[in-house]
């Protein structure tokens, strides 16, 4: 019934600029009803980061960044929402126009630049909700004018820390100035070891697993130095990946050199691969999000053959709206059926050249290692 109106709607919202339909769409989503329980396709399910999701397509970060609506997004089939990236305090982002829609690439780009109302504002919300409404992650980021990155990651940890299923410690929007710069190595690992510490001093009976959210723009050093910090730290998982700064000589959109990070179909090719690396250089050992233009059940799949545990998409429900979460998970299970896979977990990384030959039944001892 939602997916119906959200579906006659869709040209409609179209029509508006990008940020009001967006608008549009959240309030519309205040207004939808508390989702029926619906099962999911039992080989779809997967246990990873200690939690059980009974299907691996995510909402990727950005689209409900004050978690306004996450249940309700559950609704649209998502096994897991991520809301954020929120901030310590409240602040308004840069100005507006900041969202452009590349309908011929298939294409986003946006330069928000944090906009959201701050840790207390949204950390109020989350305790008012019922933490049976579905798996919600929290996306860590820090202040504009922030003197200090570190402590602004930490107090998230201390806030959300007791109120999200995982935690995302976000240094890769390209639009907070100097943010990037977290991911150098020095940075990076007095970083992680910094918040790995205040988790565990929440003493919570449950710790939030954490996850570091990576850009794909990164040089090969970069990449392998990331690597390096990663598998020397008790961090939980990588989401490979953020937005491009990038421009691919294919894009058509007279929006294409807006300032700002490009995200769809454009970026999968080089999100697949940046998370293919990633699974080679963690040797399979870390749980990966795979995100990055993912707009069909096939692309699911090639991120969870090149080794994602897990999958998230933003973009493609601009183009295709929600009904595209259930036409992915259908779609999915399809695949694995034709390849013989009977669950999610033999597939992950089963088309990664790791030194593992893809995986078809008869592997199916192979469990998802990367269980509790
Ligand atoms: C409008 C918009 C806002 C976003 N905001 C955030 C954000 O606040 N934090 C974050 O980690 N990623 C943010 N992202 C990035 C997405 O989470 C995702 O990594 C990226 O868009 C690639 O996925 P997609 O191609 O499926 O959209 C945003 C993306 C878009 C399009």
């Amino acid at each position: 019934m939602i997916e119906t109106a959200a579906r006659l709607a869709l040209p409609l919202l179209r029509l508006l600029p990008p940020e009001t339909a967006h608008q549009a769409t959240l309030r519309a989503l205040h207004a939808a009803p508390a989702p029926r329980h619906r099962t999911d396709d039992p080989s779809l399910a997967v246990t990873v980061l200690g939690r059980a999701f009974t299907n691996p397509v995510g909402l990727a970060a950005g689209f409900d960044k004050n978690a306004e609506v996450p249940d309700a997004l559950t609704g649209w089939g998502f096994g897991f929402v991520e809301i954020g990236t929120v901030t310590p305090r409240p602040q308004a982002g840069n100005p507006r126009p900041r969202l452009f829609r590349l309908t011929p690439d298939r294409a986003v780009i946006n330069r928000m630049g944090f906009n959201n109302e701050g840790h207390e504002a949204v950390a109020a919300r989350l305790r008012r909700r019922d933490r049976a409404g579905g798996c919600l992650g929290a996306n860590l980021g820090k202040n504009r004018d922030s003197a200090d990155a570190v402590a602004d990651y930490c107090k998230g940890v201390d806030v959300f820390g007791p109120l999200a299923d995982y935690l995302v410690i976000n240094v890769s929007s390209p639009n907070t100035p100097g943010l990037r710069d977290l991911q150098r190595r020095g940075e990076l690992s007095v970083l992680i070891d910094a918040v790995m510490e205040r988790r565990t001093a929440l003493k919570l009976d449950r710790p939030p697993p954490v996850l570091l959210k990576i850009a794909p723009d990164l040089s090969p050093q970069e990449i392998a130095d990331i690597a390096e910090t990663v598998n020397a730290s008790a961090i939980d998982g990588l989401i490979v990946s953020n937005t491009t700064v990038a421009r691919p000589a294919s894009l058509e959109s007279r929006q294409a050199p807006e300032p700002g990070g490009l995200s769809g179909k454009p970026l999968f090719e080089s999100s697949t691969q940046l998370l293919a690396e990633m699974y080679r250089l963690t040797r399979g050992r870390l749980p990966l999000i795979g995100v990055g233009g993912i707009a069909s059940g096939e692309d699911a799949y090639a991120k969870i053959r090149a080794g994602a545990s897990l999958v998230q998409l933003y973009t493609a429900l601009v183009y295709q709206g929600p009904g595209l979460v259930r036409r992915i998970k259908t779609d999915l299970a399809a695949l694995l059926r034709r390849d013989g896979f009977r669950t999610l977990g033999e597939a992950i990384g089963s088309g990664n050249t790791m030194g593992k030959a893809p995986q078809r039944r008869g592997a199916q001892e192979k469990q998802n290692d990367h269980g509790a």
